[in-house]
């Protein structure tokens, strides 16, 4: 298998998820099937319902799940609706989400994902919804100046809306290409070693828009948590700090339960998980030289009370 297509922090996901133990797990984003391959290579008496919202990965991991037989099960959709989807199945005794785009997405270039190759400006996880031309050419520029700003983080995101806003007047951006070098315009040279291409966090941005990548990440923790088994596990590694940091406040929300407003204190019965890595866990040195994609990535971990 390809470098590229390394699935990120393996062994630490499955022992997290307690996969030894056996058992119904959940692999909300199924990807190539490396993660869900290892969980039910963990233990004969584990099972995994795998979801997909894209048919090209569910296709890849139906070919490499397919020796486990009726211990696995695919379906397509999107883990926003992870409670329908599970439908009469749950508990689980795991949940993990490796969230973000996958290596396949990334590297063909009809997916419209990166700025390396050209390709339309796509960026659909799955087959449905608009897609980034849409929202490049339609939204306001007031609109791309909230979505650069709150999902890239990018600074200078003034000045690329406005770059953008006054190359669509001449002709509608389509591809890839021509995205990545109107940003290259709009920014000013930086300087220095942690020199990333100018186009990176306008790519982020218009993804996480696109896909509604972190209303998503929200609503599948809150769902997770109500379908878990007591001492189940809920597994979630992010690679940008904005799906770190819904995770994190969202597993310590529900470790510290609801406060009595009158007396101060903790209800105990509503603490519903516990939080089992206090700081996320980072990739070795080791796999980051073996797999650079896993560079950002950041596994956190509770369990069911
Ligand atoms: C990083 S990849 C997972 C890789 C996988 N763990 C493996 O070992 O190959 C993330 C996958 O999650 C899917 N995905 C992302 N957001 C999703 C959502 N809201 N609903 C369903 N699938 C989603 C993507 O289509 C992608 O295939």
């Amino acid at each position: 298998m390809d470098a590229r297509h390394l699935p990120v922090l393996l062994r630490e996901s499955v022992e997290w998820l307690g996969a030894g133990r056996g058992g119904l797990f959940v692999d909300a984003t199924l990807g190539l099937g490396g993660h869900a391959e290892a969980i039910l290579e963990a233990s004969p008496a584990a099972r995994l319902l795998g979801l997909d919202r894209d048919p090209d990965a569910r296709a890849l991991a139906a070919a490499r799940l397919s020796r486990f037989g009726d211990r696995v099960e695919i379906r397509a959709g999107n883990f926003r609706e992870l409670e329908r989807l599970a439908g009469d199945r749950a508990p689980f005794q795991g949940v993990l989400a490796d969230l973000g785009v996958s290596s396949l997405q990334l590297d063909r270039a009809e997916r419209g994902f990166s700025f390396r190759g050209d390709g339309p400006l796509d960026m659909r996880m799955g087959p449905e919804g608009p897609t980034a031309r849409d929202l490049v050419n339609e939204a306001t520029e007031g609109e791309l100046v909230t979505i650069l700003s709150e999902y890239g983080e990018e600074p200078e995101a003034r000045r690329v809306a406005r770059a953008i806003a006054a190359a669509r007047r001449t002709a509608p951006i389509d591809t890839t290409r021509q995205l990545a070098e109107v940003v290259r315009g709009a920014k000013r040279p930086v300087h220095g070693e942690e020199r990333i291409d100018p186009a990176t966090r306008t790519f982020q941005a218009l993804r996480i828009a696109v896909n509604e990548e972190l209303d998503a990440v929200g609503e599948l923790l809150d769902q997770a948590v109500r379908l878990l088994a007591t001492d189940g596990r809920l597994v979630v590694i992010s690679y940008h700090s904005l799906e770190d940091r819904i995770v994190k406040n969202r597993f310590r929300d529900a470790a510290r339960g609801e406060v009595d407003p009158v007396t101060g204190r903790t209800l105990g019965e509503t603490r519903i998980l516990e939080v089992l890595t206090r700081k996320p866990l980072r990739p070795t040195e080791a796999e980051v030289g073996a797999n650079p994609r896993a560079r950002s990535a950041r596994l956190r971990a509770a369990r069911r009370l």
